[in-house]
């Protein structure tokens, strides 16, 4: 199905599709190895417009919709999902938090260089106690005048190592709960700033990962994003798009694994022909082809619904919690028709395989999708 695709949306997807099978393909073993990605493909990326892609032209980025947003994502994490969660968060939760909630001043010094991708950024909610609880916020920022001194620590902040622009969600007063807290932006290299060693992860090993420390930071009154206590609604309100992002992540890699699978079945023989003749595996075909496409439909919903300018919490939440199901199932899926050869690298099923259970964790575990599904269900 074709969802009346634009021809501009065709060209989008095609330009992503080809950067990702010239230029990311060669290496991604190696980089999920090393756990490693040059920066001379951030910097492609960011020269095709995919660092920004739907933030306005005046401030650098692309201009295009939510449906150019998840296609490009699609393409991109068909064959690297660690290429993907980099413009996922840079895109998502970076660009669109500072464009929608930042001020002019603070638009034309950062998001300029983010949506060009001369810079990359990233967003740091997650702490040791508060992931999926995202209220219980240790991290302080107290008021000091001219500015807030920013103490804690941030943890699997994707882009942590990479990044020059920090979206960093503190408390600034306790008692008033969420209404306490405030989103600011930090630099890397502010004093007291201190940025730990890289994890060494499952999947998504080419993406940075890192804790962040912060110790008497002085972060400018200016740097707040918002009015007072409006950090919280910014971080959910940011993590909200990036679902969509990240459904569509999901969704390529279940692609990924599929376009792999079908591939294979059709050349690898046993018991005198190609095993895809074998009903075991064509039905396994069509129960991943089938689900793949439930999943499609759903993250088109949600970005259909983000291009008309209406709500799309619940759409957003179904969205990942469905493609990151149909990402896990049908990568194992993946692996098996491989046999013996979907568990060595080279078949590439494996790496798509350990990539897919992040899916399933950030931007909120599929218990908190269930969590903003059911409380808007039950709301209207
Ligand atoms: N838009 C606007 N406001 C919202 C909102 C939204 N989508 N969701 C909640 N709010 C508002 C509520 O209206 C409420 O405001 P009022 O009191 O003024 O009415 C306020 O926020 C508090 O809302 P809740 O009572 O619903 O808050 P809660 O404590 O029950 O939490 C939650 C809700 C959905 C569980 C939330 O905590 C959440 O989303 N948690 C998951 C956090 C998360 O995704 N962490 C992952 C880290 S980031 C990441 O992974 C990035 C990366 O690097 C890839």
């Amino acid at each position: 199905m074709d969802f009346n695709l634009t021809e501009e949306h065709l060209m989008i997807r095609d330009a992503a599709r080809d950067f990702a099978q010239t230029e990311l393909l060669p290496g991604v073993i190696e980089r999920d190895e090393k756990q490693s990605f040059p920066n001379e493909l951030v910097r492609k990326m960011g020269e095709l417009g995919f660092m920004g892609v739907m933030v306005d032209p005046k401030y650098g980025g692309s201009g295009m919709d939510a449906v150019s947003y998840v296609l490009i994502m699609e393409e991109l994490s068909k064959i690297d999902a660690s290429a993907s969660v980099m413009v996922s968060v840079n895109n998502s939760l970076v660009c669109y938090g500072l464009e929608a909630y930042g001020t002019e001043e603070q638009k034309q010094k950062y998001l300029t260089k983010l949506a060009t991708g001369e810079q990359i950024g990233a967003f740091c909610l997650s702490e040791p106690e508060a992931g999926s609880d995202a209220t219980s916020q240790a991290t302080t920022a107290i008021d000091k005048g001219d500015h807030y001194l920013l103490n804690g620590t941030k943890n699997w902040i994707t882009n942590g190592g990479r990044a020059g622009v920090y979206l960093v969600i503190a408390q600034t007063d306790r008692e008033k709960g969420h209404r306490g807290i405030n989103a600011f932006i930090l630099e890397k290299g502010m004093e007291g700033f201190d940025i730990g060693p890289k994890e060494d992860k499952l999947g998504i090993r080419g993406s940075d990962t890192h804790t962040l420390q912060f110790n008497d930071v002085k972060v400018p009154k200016e740097n707040r994003i918002g009015e007072d206590g409006f950090g919280f609604k910014f971080a959910m309100k940011t993590l909200s798009g990036g679902r969509i992002g990240i459904a569509a992540q999901a969704l390529g890699i279940a692609s990924g694994a599929y376009e792999l699978a079908l591939k294979y079945s059709k050349v690898r023989k046993a018991f005198g022909t190609e095993i895809c003749n074998h009903q075991v595996i064509a039905f396994k075909l069509a129960d991943m082809y089938t689900e793949i496409a439930a999943a499609r439909h759903l993250v088109m919903a949600a970005a259909c619904k983000k291009d008309a300018g209406e709500n799309y919490d619940r759409e957003g939440a179904m969205a990942k919690l469905y493609a990151s199901k149909v990402a896990m199932e049908q990568t194992v899926e993946a692996v098996q028709i491989h046999g013996g050869n979907g568990f060595v690298k080279e078949y590439h099923v494996e790496r798509l395989m350990r990539d897919a259970k992040i899916t399933q964790i950030y931007e909120g575990t599929s218990e908190i999708q269930k969590i903003v599904i059911s409380r808007s269900l039950i709301r209207d």
